[in-house]
């Protein structure tokens, strides 16, 4: 949804002009204060200038292309999008990979059995045979950046109606990346920032070898659980290990037995170190979505009106999982992924809604939107005298839409598990529709693969009263003009009942029957199932009236956001814009901080072993502790890894991350490996949508917990032996 509504040799000059620099400058440069003035995801192929200046000022002793650079090894070159969703750093010169231990989490599960219990017991491969493969895994590394924002731009004009403008910039975003120039191996596409007012081309290489290498039990990689998560004191060794294989000419391959470990252009060296309060610390990585300039009205209605029921349905259905969980192990390995990603979202809302509420952030927005009216008239700027009240008129005119997409998307999609599988089926007979007997089998062969990976972690007597409880919750919630009259004229209990009595989608034999025959037959039968029939009514909703509708208005508002953000660049020309976060690399830098949650409390910035201890409950679910770490910490067998006979744990800092920075390295002055990053602290999670310096804190693991669990918890010495340790402050 990027739209131009600009003259475009306008906005290319406008472009063209800030080019070099991703920031606004400063009137003076020199006056930036050696403590944070905000936060920020930056560019990395755009740090020279302010930010560079800036993060010299906060103590770096780096360049900017020390960092990012096209014709040198630099740091970006050790840094991988980890499938997609988290970020990783090679960390030796044979394509060892750490990222998070949550991040690992769906490999390190799908290897585990009752028998073997990764997740429960840890994994550790004691060499390089014992690694274990995973299919469909990836990371891409990023080879160049290059502004595209002319080329991409070229043709269009403010006059032309939105359609025609993004469907030319679509061809032309086509164009740049058929021309780019790359290696037969490399991979190119183009990314819209600051609300399509700049276009980035990225040339990436893409490794699908990828070997689990080794994983801490649970109750150290993912101690502390959903009660700890985005909390502060934390006490989680939040890591996992991987390793890179490319062919014979270090070029990515699928996996081989005689493929070789990735030699790569950088690996981080490791700090032995550690970190003090005030040090400079830089955070590295993939971040997913932020929402930083939204209008006051948009997150008033995030605030009030969405979160509180997203809020509200994973919460019933969190607490009905919980207890089959908590009863049944065979039932806690299956659900257990599935379970830490709906619980993770849930309680980052309500942190948020808290963070939103208490920082006053929609007072500030209104502050702002009065000053940028205030401007506007001064400069009588025509063309932006609108925009607040277009806002205005279209979050109302989304809002029910928008009520409605999210109960479909947290009832029918995310949460009841066979109204998602009737979903896909639901697909499944579209692609009949739409492509006759050759779209359906095609269709067919890769429905009934994915539905071998979801039956194996499915449990009916889970689901059924998931279902019971969340189709209520979305019969009496969702406005009445998106409620289905099959749900309307129905009785929900009664509805659950027979499906999960009656339905084949119940299991993976019954699906595979269901599915056996001609595209006729099949369809026949589908339709005459009682949970596909539901199922059918729902996701139907979904593509004829909500999501059309949805989109919509949604068109009209990223139109209005893209002005917006151009006007904000050139109305407060002392303010320094990052373009909001879109899952391509991202600088992000700041200090090492404690901070004081509420009136008279302060949070020192590091925990220690001794803390897991306080915390340890034998036998807990959360709270456990391995016999091995109680030992070892009995006996400070801390190894070169403690600081003044003290075992650091975690530390927090002013870096802005979001979700997508787990398993980013937190880099020190130098360039070295210090932490890794995991979470952010619960009053500051509101960081999506307004970053405040005062409370939001980025959480890494200490990287010399990391060594201390691998060498003496885990006894892999071989793997440090593969790094390079260093001592940046002796
Ligand atoms: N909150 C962190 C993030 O957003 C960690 C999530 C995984 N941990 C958990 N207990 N669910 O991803
Ligand atoms: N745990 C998050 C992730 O998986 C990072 C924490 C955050 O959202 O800042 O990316």
């Amino acid at each position: 949804m990027k739209f131009l509504k600009l003259m475009a040799f306008a906005t290319v000059l406008f472009l063209v002009g800030c080019k070099t620099t991703q920031s606004t400058p400063v009137a003076s440069t020199n006056k930036i204060d050696a403590k944070q003035a905000q936060g920020g995801m930056w560019i990395p192929s755009l740090l020279e200038g302010v930010n560079e200046t800036e993060m010299q000022n906060l103590g770096m002793k780096m360049t900017a292309k020390d960092i990012y650079d096209v014709n040198n090894s630099s740091l970006k070159d050790a840094i991988v999008h980890f499938n997609g969703g988290c970020t990783a750093e090679v960390i030796s010169s044979q394509g060892l990979l750490l990222t998070n231990h949550h991040c690992g989490y769906g490999q390190i599960q799908s290897h585990s059995s009752v028998e073997h219990d990764y997740l429960q017991d840890g994994f550790w491969a004691m060499n390089k045979s014992e690694e274990l493969k995973n299919p469909g895994m990836f990371v891409t590394f990023i080879n160049r950046i290059d502004d595209v924002t002319a080329q991409v731009l070229e043709g269009v004009l403010e006059s032309m109606d939105l359609k025609v403008q993004q469907s030319l910039i679509d061809k032309n975003i086509a164009k740049v990346t058929k021309h780019a120039t790359k290696e037969a191996w490399q991979e190119a596409n183009v990314k819209s920032f600051y609300k399509g007012n700049q276009y980035i081309l990225f040339v990436t290489e893409k490794y699908t070898d990828i070997r689990l290498v080794g994983a801490p039990p649970t109750s150290i990689g993912k101690f502390g659980s959903d009660t700890d998560n985005w909390m502060w004191p934390r006490h989680t060794g939040d890591f996992s290990m991987f390793r890179i294989y490319a062919d014979k000419n270090n070029r990515p391959a699928d996996y081989a037995v005689d493929n070789v470990p990735y030699t790569p252009k950088h690996f981080l060296p490791v700090s032995l170190d550690g970190v003090a309060e005030n040090d400079f610390t830089l955070v590295f990585g993939f971040p997913g979505r932020t929402n930083e300039y939204l209008p006051a009205v948009a997150i008033d209605q995030i605030v009030n009106t969405l979160n509180p029921v997203k809020i509200d349905i994973r919460a019933n259905a969190l607490k009905i999982v919980d207890g089959f969980m908590r009863s049944d192990k065979s039932i806690k390995i299956k659900y257990a992924s599935k379970y830490a990603g709906i619980a993770n979202y849930w309680k980052k809302w309500i942190g948020e809604n808290q963070g939103i509420e208490k920082s006053n952030a929609i007072a500030q927005k209104v502050t702002l939107e009065t000053e940028f009216s205030k401007r506007v008239a001064k400069k009588d700027l025509a063309g932006y005298s609108s925009l607040l009240s277009d806002f205005e008129t279209l979050y109302a005119e989304v809002e029910e839409v928008a009520l409605a997409r999210d109960y479909w998307v947290e009832v029918v999609y995310r949460n009841v598990e066979l109204l998602n599988a009737s979903f896909k089926l639901y697909q499944l007979e579209n692609a009949y529709t739409r492509g006759g007997e050759a779209g359906f089998n095609k269709a067919r062969t890769a429905t009934l693969n994915r539905f071998k990976g979801f039956y194996k972690n499915y449990s009916p007597k889970v689901d059924k009263p998931v279902f019971a409880r969340l189709v209520q919750m979305y019969k009496e919630g969702i406005p009445t003009a998106f409620l289905n009259d099959v749900l309307k004229n129905g009785n929900v209990a009664a509805m659950a009942d027979d499906i999960y009595a009656n339905s084949a989608l119940v299991s993976l034999a019954k699906v595979e029957a269901l599915l056996n025959g001609t595209p006729e037959e099949v369809i026949a039968k589908l339709n005459a199932d009682a949970g596909y029939k539901v199922g059918k009514a729902l996701s139907s909703d979904f593509y004829n009236v909500i999501n059309p509708k949805f989109n919509e208005v949604n068109i009209k508002i990223a139109a209005v956001q893209k002005k917006y953000m151009k006007a904000l660049r050139e109305l407060f020309p002392n303010k320094r814009f990052f373009p909001d976060a879109n899952s391509t690399l991202r600088v992000t830098y700041g200090q090492v901080k404690g901070y004081d949650p509420v009136d008279g409390v302060s949070y020192g910035n590091t925990t220690y072993l001794g803390g897991v201890m306080e915390k340890f409950v034998p036998g807990d679910y959360e709270f456990d502790v391995p016999k091995k770490l109680q030992e070892l910490y009995k006996a400070k067998d801390f190894g070169q890894y403690a600081d003044n006979g003290k075992m650091p744990v975690c530390f927090i800092g002013t870096n802005h991350t979001t979700g997508g920075n787990s398993g980013s390295p937190a880099i020190d002055a130098h360039g070295n490996l210090i932490g890794l990053n995991f979470d952010r602290v619960w009053e500051g999670t509101m960081s999506d949508l307004n970053y405040d310096a005062d409370i939001c804190r980025n959480i890494m693991v200490d990287v010399r917990y990391i060594l201390f669990i691998v060498d003496k918890f885990a006894g892999a010495t071989h793997l440090i032996d593969e790094m390079k340790l260093v001592h940046p402050k002796k």
